[in-house]
């Protein structure tokens, strides 16, 4: 049974695959990761006792092999957890920020004249590009670090220091959701050309990942550096 008063950062740490039907309701699971499942729901008019059946039926199909599950970071090293994350999401923001830049310049320099929401959209890329590739320097050369010598001390990491990486998220978040809201949520079937469409689809990629990516530094890897064991 799942409980509404769960907090969503804990249920996505518990079972990875509940962050899909998360991200389908628009439940923020990881800057929002400390509301509980109640809270979330009736923030977007949504009926806690439905979504906990819903999650339920889909633990089910988990269960009984329909559903893939994927890793469970809370049982793996701290030093672990903060390779994967390089590999599996700074190295993908690395390739993605770039080539996300060079499709909206396309878009812009083509349709920019007629839809001036493009340069909006261009702008508030631009600079949560430059925020994320400042912030996953810190994290790799700072905070990293700090968390593989709490695991190997044994003594928590700075409080100052989670407390500005976990600012830093809520900013992104915030951005996120900026982003979709001038992409008119991503849908595809308004693309003006098929750069734009390529476009599109990208942001949204890059919305999920990160999305992923914040939920498994802020429910995951923090708690850990907070409470080293
Ligand atoms: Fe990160
Ligand atoms: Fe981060």
């Amino acid at each position: 049974m799942i409980d509404p008063s769960s907090s969503l950062g804990l249920l996505v740490a518990e079972q990875p695959s509940r962050a899909e039907m998360f991200e389908r309701l628009r439940l923020d699971y990881c800057c929002g990761g400390s509301q509980t499942l109640a809270q979330a729901c009736q923030r977007v008019g949504l009926d806690p006792e439905t979504v906990c059946r819903m999650l339920e039926a889909l633990e089910h199909s988990v269960v009984n092999g329909h559903g893939l599950e994927r890793n469970d970071w809370r049982r793996v090293s701290i030093a672990e957890l903060c390779d994967h994350i390089v590999a599996a999401h700074h190295d993908t923001l690395r390739a993605e920020l770039p080539r996300i830049d060079e499709l909206l310049a396309t878009v812009v320099r083509v349709h920019g004249t007629g839809h001036p929401e493009l340069h909006d959209l261009q702008r508030l890329f631009q600079s949560l590009r430059q925020e994320l590739e400042a912030h996953i320097e810190t994290e790799e050369r700072a905070m990293f670090p700090a968390c593989r010598a709490a695991e190997a001390d044994r003594t928590p990491v700075d409080e100052t220091l989670i407390c500005s990486h976990e600012q830093e998220h809520t900013d992104t978040g915030d951005a996120l959701a900026a982003l979709r809201e001038l992409a008119q949520d991503y849908d595809t079937s308004r693309a003006l050309c098929r750069t734009h469409r390529t476009l599109l689809q990208a942001l949204a990629r890059l919305e999920l990942d990160l999305h992923q990516h914040i939920h498994e530094e802020n429910n995951v890897l923090f708690p850990r550096a907070r409470a080293p064991r």
